[in-house]
This record gives structure tokens, sequence and C-alpha cells, in this order.
């Protein structure tokens, strides 16, 4: 098989989807690799690494997707602006493309269209269920353990006052309010981050064992008026709440986000568009100075108003929108996002070659488009199809 290691295109994308470990690894599996020249710079991994691994440097990123039975990639397909020609254009019919899909999102529904037109077979990151044989594959909880550390870490840097409680000759200031709502794998991550910044840590999530292990961290949470057959679905995932128990939560919300000095936003529900809990009116009403760190932008945003892709200033508030955080931590995040998806490549491969076993449940949970139709249930039902 012969497999492509583009360089992202993403703005400020410094991860790449292969270090020389895990070419190498592919390499003496039998396979071909082609790594774009440049790919890993951003995450320090010059080029001589990957020759020395044995891939075949490619200059012109067009040739790689020409050849390449299957890329790997860390970001969904964009225009590529140096080239003027968008990504999947480079692709080809029966191409495997493995990346972080997104395909609910509705601002990737016409990316996920064009994908199904080309012919291309795309496998999301995004999919992989959260069981015990896949999680040496779950490249979204080493992600999300990045994006909850360094938005974080984002958050206090923007932020203009201290975090930790700070004793001076002139008077003292209380520890920075940090509100995370979602106590998830990135949720749980910031919350660890937040203490350690000596920050006073609030948490809500409506799943009762996320709660209590926001609680074993520190957090003192603020209690959710949704009651837990509501809430939890079958398998004990959270379940999409209807409309009536969001506005219950927004209003418990409200009050909570005037005290806060940065809230981290991580609420979601696998596959879905994320909730949307923080209003435009709520912002209004939030300190001066105060941040938002949204990182379900990627399912559309838990804050209305978050710029998606971006940082803004809105009535104040410093909102970040950016969809690549672990891209800001790029060494880590590379080194547990290539391992995550050697790992996936390896389940995936039979006698050389990709073979998508549609009995099995990671398969069925990550495949978007089958080559010829967008067949992603979670994107189905987000673009009304279904
Ligand atoms: P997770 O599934 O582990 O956690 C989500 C949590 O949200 C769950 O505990 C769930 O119970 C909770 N939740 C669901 N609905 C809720 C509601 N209405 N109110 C309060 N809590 C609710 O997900 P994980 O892995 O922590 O990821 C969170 C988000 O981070 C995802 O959207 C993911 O795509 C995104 N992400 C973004 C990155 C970026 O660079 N922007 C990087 C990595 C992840």
């Amino acid at each position: 098989m012969v497999i492509g290691i583009p360089k992202e295109i993403m703005h400020e994308e410094r991860r790449v989807s292969a270090i020389p470990e895990t070419v190498k690894k592919m390499i003496d599996s039998g396979n071909v690799v082609l790594v774009e020249s440049g790919a890993g710079e951003g995450a320090y991994y010059p080029d001589s690494l990957y020759v020395d691994a044995g891939a075949e440097l490619i200059s012109d990123v067009a040739d790689l997707y020409e050849r390449a039975d299957l890329i790997l990639k860390v970001k969904e397909p964009l225009f590529n602006t140096q080239k003027d020609i968008h990504e999947l254009d480079m692709m080809h019919r029966g191409q495997y493309l493995i990346t972080f899909i997104h395909p609910a999102s509705p601002a990737n529904h016409e990316m996920v269209n064009k994908m199904a037109r080309s012919g291309v077979i795309g496998l999301t990151l995004d999919g992989i269920p959260r069981i015990s044989r896949a999680q040496s594959m779950d490249a979204l909880t080493s992600m999300s353990t990045c994006a909850g550390y360094r938005g974080i870490i984002m958050a206090a840097e923007r932020l203009g006052w201290f975090i930790p409680p700070i004793f001076s000759a002139v008077g003292s200031t209380k520890p920075a309010n940090v509100f995370v709502v979602g106590a998830g794998v990135a949720g749980l991550q910031a919350i660890a981050t937040a203490k350690r910044l000596g920050a006073s840590v609030f948490a809500c999530d409506i799943r009762p064992d996320a709660v209590e292990q926001a609680t074993s961290l520190g957090a003192k949470i603020v209690d959710m008026p949704i009651p837990e057959k509501i809430a939890v679905a079958e398998g004990g995932y959270a379940n999409p709440l209807p409309d009536y128990w969001i506005l219950k939560e927004r209003e418990v919300l409200f009050e909570t986000v005037k005290k806060m000095d940065i809230i981290f936003l991580s609420a979601l529900v696998p596959g879905k568009i994320a909730p949307i809990l923080i209003t435009e009116e709520m912002v209004q009403n939030m300190k001066p100075g105060s941040v938002i760190v949204d990182i379900s932008i990627d399912q559309g945003g838990n804050c209305e108003i978050t710029p998606p892709g971006d940082i803004s200033i809105e009535h104040g508030v410093s909102l970040f929108g950016i969809k690549n955080i672990p891209g800001h931590l790029p060494k880590s995040s590379t080194w547990m996002f290539a391992k995550n998806i050697f790992n996936l490549v390896n389940y995936l491969t039979k006698d050389g070659e990709i073979y998508l076993d549609m009995n099995d449940e990671i398969v069925r949970s990550i495949l978007v488009t089958d080559g010829k139709n967008v067949v992603h249930s979670g994107a189905l039902e987000a673009m009304g199809v279904k």
C-alpha cells in the first residue's frame, strides 16, 4: 500500500500525521510511505529523519495525492490557497482518507458531500468509539487531553489579571474563577490544569459520572437541573438534550457565567452538533476582560457567537474558536496522534490493504463516505437527510 503524509495546511497547524518512528513501522510492514517535504517541521521532525526511516520525500503534494492509496491527515480537507486547489480535488476515486472530518458539523457538510462525489472513502477519527479495544486508536481522546491543557494556558495568557491568589505589600488578589462546562476528557484535563495554576475551579456536566470525576479533581460543581434518565443514554454517553432542558440549563448558566473570569466550553454528545449553552446575552453580562475558550467549535461551538477557527473580542470578552488547539502543542500532540493513527491503520489492514468489515463497530462508526455516498448517521441527521 502507498501511504501519503501531506503537510497540514490549516492556519497555524503544526501537527503532522506520522512521525519517523511510525513511518518506519509502516515501511517494515511492507508499505511505501510518501512524505511531503517539510511536513514534520512544525512538530520538530526534520525531513532527514523521515528519509532515515525509509520514506520518500515529495516536493509537489499533488504527486503525493495522485500516488497514494491511503492519505493520513490531521485536519479535514481544506482549500489549499498556495496551490489554488481544494485538497479533495487532488484526491481520486477509491482512495482512502483517515483524518478528523467532524462530519456532523454544519461547516463541513459541503466538504463531506464533495468527498462523496469525489469517490473518496473517508474515515473520521472523531468517530472512534470509546471502548477499551479502541483506546490505542482514540486520537480524539489524545487531542482532547492536549486541548484541555493548552486551552487553559491560552486563556491564562489572554487574561489581564492573576490566576492564583497573590499576596503583596499593597494587598492581595483572589484566585480567578475558571468554569469548565462539560467535564469529559478535555474538560477534566482543563480542570486539572486550572487547579495547577491556582484558580478557583467550577464545573458542570449532565452525566453524574463526569460530575463525580470533576469533584475528585477538586472542582466545585454547578448543579444542572436535568434528570439522569434524560441526560444519560445507554452505554453511559450523554444524550442530546431536548430544547426545554437546554433552556433550563441556560438559566443556571446565566447566573454562573457573570462571576467567571475564564470559561472553558467542551460540552458535546459524540457525533452530534454541540449544544448552544452560552448565548450572546450571557456574554454581554460577563466581566469585561474575561475569556471564553470554546473547544467544541469543530461541532459548531457551545457559545452562540464563537468565531469558527478564530479569536475575537465581543462585548469586552475574548472568544477563542481555534479549531487546532493541539497544534499549539505540536510535539506532544503529534507524538500521540501519530501513534493513534498508526494503530488504526494497522487495525484496518488485512493482507497489506485496507479492509472495511462493516460488522465491526469501530469501522461502522468511523466511516463517513463509502466511495459513493455519505453514510455517517450523525452527519446525515445534521444535514436533515435522516
Ligand atoms: P467528551 O465526550 O469526553 O466530553 C464531552 C462532555 O460534555 C461529556 O462529559 C458530556 O456528558 C458533556 N455534555 C454533553 N452535553 C452537555 C450539556 N448539555 N451540558 C453539560 N455537559 C454536557 O468529549 P471530549 O473528548 O472532551 O471533547 C470535547 C470537545 O472538544 C469535542 O467537541 C472535540 O471535538 C473538541 N476538541 C477540540 C479541539 C480544538 O482544537 N478545538 C481539540 C480536541 C478536541
